[in-house]
């Protein structure tokens, strides 16, 4: 057995997901719930099952084994993906390990790079050559240990001290990939990518060193905040700075603070608001905010007074909402950025209107109350069509009726008006739901799909008797047991995931919805499975006897009709036959 297939057979996937994903175990099953990390859900339509150790989501198809997980969750390769779960539960890789492919080994190299960029910054930082850097910082209320804390460093002007290093490591194969190195024009060779800046260290989820960002030391540099290019390892969309050390805390206080600048993120933690993140210099992502809702639902969205802030607020809140975070602002006052806010007025206050900071809703409908004229009917009516667009959006009818109900009586607005437009909203999309419905998969076809997934050991019993007459024949899930029963005679012990790859589109769907359907509770008793398996199959056995009985009779009455007597007669031995079989059948074996 390789080593993947030895270390699947080890961890349960259970608890890899459960790291990541709140799940919740239905009844005694083998299954588990849980809302979908790979897409934007309320009601939970991801399932794991400890049986078949696999997941799927019903609602946007990602499904897979332990290692797809993995994949998916921490966007990396398969070889990376073994290696991640290795580590995590202590299992030595083989010497020859199986991460050789390019886009591993890149990756690898340039997560060392950054590693070795970093020592070499942050000696600089707090050497001899450190002094003005570490004046600038202090000026700007960032102490020596925040410094350190967050990683700090320094690039010094010359350009090539960084570049001289990689290569003395080895590393000059990567030199352009890395982000660090850049190629003179010319071509005659290599020099530092960051130069004359203070150094920031920008970690993924997992505190890697994704890549960096460098302010300018001399006032009128350009561009102010230089950073990493896109790399195997730096993707800007999918990156928060200040996540790998805000996510436990966000975590607890169930909400993260969303500011705009690195700086405003130190700012805040350094005076021990610590659930802050801020993205990297490019508006806010889905990408960023899936991470972010792993987990916290809430964001507290701060961003800089100036009308920069304004609009980079209204992209990122856009793009929260599509994603059902709990969206809350907090505006400042005296036109200060979250960072000089807390250097002048301190945490305490901070903290205290970060816990008043209205709900989006409310903000919005406080926008509404500045602009319209509240006190005439026809201005509470501007409001109300103001608003209106940013409530229709809440995906939940319920939470948009409670937040449309809400705000009318916040702008004093008659509730049945508002109400009004939503009735009609509601009832398109009950439409839309009933379009999807599924024909019914009947149960005995689902008991004996389960029997012969989760429980290989009950294959070579089952399966001949499938194979037998025309049992199949009447199947709803007609062509996926035909690929199963064709897959067991090429591959006894095959997994799932085996299976589903034969599968057209149409029979993948069902099979996981058989195995994940609501109303079955397997419980990993492989007897009992066994059991309700037969009695499936006679119960099965006995419907084909019976179609075959009516459409003997039916063939010999329309002989008799046609007046071929021959026929009928033969007809009618036939089925005498059969009736003859079925009372030794029923009378036992
Ligand atoms: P700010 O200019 O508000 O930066 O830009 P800041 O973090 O508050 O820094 P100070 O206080 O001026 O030192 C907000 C964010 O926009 C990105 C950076 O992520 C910055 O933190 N940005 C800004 C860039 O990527 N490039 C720039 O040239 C400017
Ligand atoms: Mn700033």
């Amino acid at each position: 057995m390789d080593f993947a297939r030895q270390l699947k057979a080890a961890i349960n996937i259970v608890d890899v997901v459960g790291e990541e994903v709140r799940l919740k175990r239905v009844g005694s099953s083998q299954r588990y719930m849980g809302l979908c990390p790979f897409h934007t859900e309320k009601t939970p339509s991801f399932s794991v099952h400890s049986g078949m150790q696999i997941f799927i989501c019903f609602g946007c198809g990602a499904k897979g084994d332990v290692f797809e997980f993995v994949k998916e969750m921490h966007h990396v390769t398969f070889p990376e993906a073994v290696k991640i779960l290795a580590d995590r539960y202590g299992f030595e890789m083989p010497k020859r390990a199986p991460h050789g492919d390019r886009e591993s080994r890149l990756r690898e190299a340039v997560y060392r790079m950054n590693e070795i960029a970093l020592a070499h910054f942050r000696g600089l930082l707090t050497g001899p050559h450190g002094a003005e850097a570490r004046r600038y910082l202090l000026e700007r209320g960032v102490s020596a240990p925040t410094a350190e804390q967050f990683g700090l460093g320094l690039a010094e002007r010359g350009g090539a001290a960084l570049t001289q290093i990689l290569q003395k490591e080895g590393f000059a194969e990567y030199f352009e990939e890395s982000g660090l190195v850049m190629k003179r024009q010319d071509g005659s060779g290599f020099f530092d990518r960051f130069r004359g800046r203070i150094i920031f260290p920008i970690h993924n989820e997992q505190g890697k060193i994704a890549g960096f960002a460098g302010r300018a030391l001399a006032k009128g540099d350009e561009p102010k905040y230089l950073n990493s290019p896109e790399t195997a390892v730096y993707k800007k969309s999918l990156l928060l700075y200040n996540l790998n050390r805000a996510r436990e805390a966000a975590r607890k206080e169930g909400r993260f603070l969303l500011v705009e600048g690195y700086m405003d993120v130190i700012g805040l933690c350094s005076v021990g608001i610590t659930d802050v993140v801020a993205s990297c210099g490019t508006a806010l992502t889905h990408g960023q905010v899936k991470l972010m809702k792993r987990f916290a639902d809430q964001v507290i969205v701060n961003f800089d007074p100036d009308a920069a802030g304004a609009r980079g607020a209204a992209k990122s809140i856009e793009v929260l909402l599509d994603e059902n975070a709990r969206v809350r602002i907090l505006e400042l006052d005296e036109d200060l950025d979250p960072d000089e806010y807390v250097r002048k007025h301190g945490a305490e206050r901070y903290r205290e209107l970060a816990s008043h900071a209205p709900n989006y809703y409310f903000w919005l409908a406080d926008q509404a109350r500045k602009r319209f004229d509240s006190r005439t009917a026809e201005g509470r009516g501007q409001a109300l069509q103001f608003l209106l667009p940013a409530i229709q959006r809440i995906p939940d009818k319920i939470e948009r009726a409670g937040v449309a109900g809400d705000l009318a009586a916040y702008l004093g607005v008659d509730r049945g008006m508002i109400l009004e437009q939503f009735k009609k909203a509601a009832l398109d999309q009950r439409e839309r739901k009933t379009a999807f419905r599924e024909e019914p998969v009947p149960a005995v076809e689902k008991l004996l799909l389960r029997a012969l997934l989760l429980y290989p050991g009950l294959r070579e019993e089952l399966a001949p008797q499938l194979e037998r007459e025309d049992v199949l024949l009447e199947f709803r899930l007609r062509p996926v047991f035909e690929t199963l029963l064709a897959l067991f005679r090429a591959q006894p012990d095959f997994e799932y995931a085996e299976l589903d790859a034969r599968l057209e589109d149409s029979g993948r769907s069902l099979l996981s919805r058989v195995l994940f359907a609501d109303e079955m509770e397997e419980t990993g008793d492989m007897d009992q499975a066994r059991l309700d398996a037969l009695s499936c199959l006679r119960t099965l056995e006995a419907r084909t006897r019976e179609g075959k009985v009516s459409s003997l009779q039916r063939m010999a009455k329309e002989a008799i009709d046609r007046g071929n007597t021959n026929e009928a007669m033969r007809l009618m031995e036939e089925l005498d036959a059969l009736k003859r079989q079925h009372r030794r059948v029923r009378t036992g074996r």
